[in-house]
């Protein structure tokens, strides 16, 4: 199976490129669905479909036909069906804090449940082999980092809080239940978690595999926009996606003459070749502004054949090269982060368990290391052509 992960920044074109690339591989003969995992989904809107023949459904995926399905997952039914013990919880505890009803319920709506939804769908058509290519269509950028990051996050709480919570919560409840304004979470609470956490099972491998995931990123030739692509960059292969493809949208095409669209021109010009110059080695591919908008089938063909050559298989695996690997130098372990555009001051880096914590910004990669190297130390670590590369050492106790 084939994961096509496309994002950007928002209005770039993210759900035109994914719903025109899902055509064309249903027309391959691959079983594709595309799936949004944006909240404020428009994948149903993109294909002009009738909405309300499309909400009426379950959340399950929706037939178009000839091998094709779309998924615009539905959080409310998806929390009957996943989160109701948690849901129950935390709607329970508002209450006692006069937060009631409807208000209570919206707010139960934990950040990252859809995320990890789409994750769960992702991993049961799978295993299910449902599907050849499973297009998503992401939210913008912050919140597709969200969703690339959530199983490490869970991992990460699984690991470290998730047993201590519960058996500390196992020996205080009787006591504490008596006294706390609020009921503690029952611990059929934590089961319903550990159950969620197993469906996940895999899914990271999935993702970081560049075998089955590739991440396209979607631009526009605007500098604002650039600058948010170089930084989704580094953020998906800090989590360890493999980006294969930059896709600049809405170049404005040489016969849009005339003196209002020269300036256009010439900064559209002078971006798109800073854009490749950037990205090299990963290829860019040019998509330009049509004269309408593209909506409706017809209108997504026509955009597939402008972005895919005649044949061209959009699934196809172009790029493998992973984003971390680890090694032996000269005696010395190391490990190998590949970083495009971070520049020295703002990674930051140690060592947490048997793991590696990288950091740019705000945002944090744990790096599971093998266990060779778990017992090992960073020592020393160099930036060089956009490589981090770590040292690992091992410090006499
Ligand atoms: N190349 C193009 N030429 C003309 N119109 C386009 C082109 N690409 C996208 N559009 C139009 O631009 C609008 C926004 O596109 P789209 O919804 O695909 O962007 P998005 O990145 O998914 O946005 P969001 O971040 O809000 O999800 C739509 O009306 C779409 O039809
Ligand atoms: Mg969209």
């Amino acid at each position: 199976m084939r994961i096509l992960l496309f994002s950007g920044k928002g209005g770039v074109g993210k759900t035109s490129l994914a719903a025109a690339t899902g055509v064309r591989l249903s027309q391959l003969g691959y079983r594709t669905l595309v799936m949004s995992i944006d909240p404020a989904h428009s994948l149903a809107d993109s294909f002009d479909l009738d909405t309300g023949l499309f909400h009426s459904q379950t959340s399950d995926p929706f037939s178009l036909g000839d091998r094709l399905a779309i998924l615009e997952l539905n959080i409310q039914k998806e929390i009957q069906r996943h989160w109701q013990e948690i849901s129950t919880w935390v709607v329970s505890l508002l209450r006692t804090t006069g937060i009631g009803g409807v208000q209570a319920e919206e707010l139960a709506i934990l950040p990252g449940m859809e995320e990890l939804s789409a994750m769960m769908y992702i991993n049961q058509y799978r295993r299910e082999e449902r599907y050849d290519v499973i297009v998503l269509d992401a939210a913008p950028t912050a919140e597709s980092m969200r969703f690339i990051s959530m199983p490490t996050t869970l991992d990460w709480y699984m690991k470290h809080i998730f047993p201590f919570q519960r058996s500390v919560l196992k020996a205080v409840r009787p006591i504490a239940n008596r006294v706390a304004p609020f009921e503690l979470p029952p611990d059929s609470y934590f089961a319903n978690i550990r159950n969620l956490f197993d469906k996940l099972a895999g899914v990271d491998e999935l993702m970081e595999d560049p075998q089955v995931t590739s991440v396209r990123l979607v631009t526009n030739p605007e500098k604002m926009v650039l600058r948010e692509t170089q930084r989704a960059f580094v953020y998906f292969s800090l989590h360890g996606l493999t980006v294969d493809n930059v896709i600049v949208n809405r170049v404005l095409p040489r016969e849009a003459a005339g003196a209002w669209f020269d300036e256009w021109h010439a900064s559209q010009e002078k971006i798109l070749r800073e854009i490749e110059d950037y990205f090299a080695p990963v290829p860019t591919r040019r998509v330009p502004l049509f004269t309408h908008e593209v909506l409706g089938r017809q209108r997504l063909e026509e955009l597939a054949a402008v972005m895919y050559a005649e044949g061209e298989d959009p699934a196809a695996v172009t790029r493998t090269e992973r984003p971390y690997t680890f090694g032996k130098r000269e005696g010395f372990y190391e490990v190998r982060v590949l970083l495009p555009f971070a520049t020295k001051g703002e990674i930051g880096l140690f060592k947490k368990g048997d793991e590696l914590v990288v950091e740019i910004g705000t945002f944090r990669r744990h790096i599971g290391l093998p266990t060779s190297m778990a017992a090992l130390t960073p020592s020393r670590a160099r930036l060089e052509s956009s490589v981090l590369t770590v040292e690992m050492k091992e410090v006499p106790s």
